[in-house]
């Protein structure tokens, strides 16, 4: 899978409680066909958002559905899953993100469980020029569905070319701003602990992720599809996974 590492990577480490954004796009299918065959994951939760193409995600605990356009997949993965990640499409053109959130120490063994979430069940907010999705926490009086285990809010905003947009944020989170259409497209802004933001379309327009987090400010131990506080309970993951004791 082709695919653009945002965080996660040696520029930004981490944005607590954000562990790795990347973003995966293509309408080759030579680079998606592939996909994401089984792998472990223990110790946060990922939100896969959908902009375009079709997968089947399928897990240990016995979860099976299928992502497309739009829609979510908020996984927790808690105490362990084995899961896939299949395009369930030959061609066509797939696009989307996926974000993992870290689970603090007391929630990082939670029963694993998932939400699928279709796009006709996230919130549009219309504002002057643009309109707001609303997927993960609320914005002016809508709520998105996404549920996650610390506070956070998940929005993706499109502005038209000269439109401006202020976003409130609780003071003390964590926020990252992320345009991946149009003005500004590619650029990651952070804003540390900052409250609300202001965002503008600029000449061209834009589509943007807006994504704030409580920071949860334990140690991080990660390694691959692992992410505990201490060594030794990264070791238990690796350890538990050869096992075959790792999911269920
Ligand atoms: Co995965």
């Amino acid at each position: 899978m082709r695919l653009v590492r945002i965080i996660g990577s040696p520029g930004l480490n981490m944005l607590d409680p954000f562990l790795l954004l990347d973003e995966f796009g293509s309408d080759n299918p030579d680079d998606y066909i592939g996909g994401f065959p089984d792998h472990p994951h223990r110790g946060f939760e990922t939100v896969t958002y959908m902009l375009e193409g079709k997968f089947r995600h399928k897990d240990s605990t016995g979860n099976e559905g299928v992502l497309s356009d739009g829609g979510v997949q908020w996984m927790t993965a808690g105490s362990g899953v084995i899961h896939s990640e299949m395009p369930e499409q030959v061609d066509g053109r797939v696009r989307g993100f996926q974000l993992w959130v870290n689970l603090p120490s007391r929630l990082k063994m939670t029963s694993p469980s998932y939400q699928d979430i279709p796009a006709a069940k996230i919130p549009v907010v219309p504002v002057p020029g643009g309109n707001v999705r609303v997927i993960s926490g609320s914005f002016r009086d809508s709520a998105g569905p996404g549920r996650s285990q610390t506070g956070m809010l998940y929005l993706d905003i499109r502005l038209d070319a000269e439109s401006e947009l202020d976003v409130p944020a609780p003071d003390g989170w964590n926020l990252f701003v992320y345009p991946y259409d149009g003005e500004g497209k590619g650029e990651l802004l952070v804003y540390d602990k900052q409250g609300a933001v202001s965002l503008s379309g600029g000449k061209a327009g834009t589509r943007s992720l807006l994504v704030a987090g409580e920071p949860i400010n334990e140690p991080v131990a990660r390694a691959g599809p692992f992410v505990m506080n201490t060594r030794g309970e990264l070791e238990k993951a690796f350890q538990d996974y050869q096992d075959g004791t790792l999911a269920g």
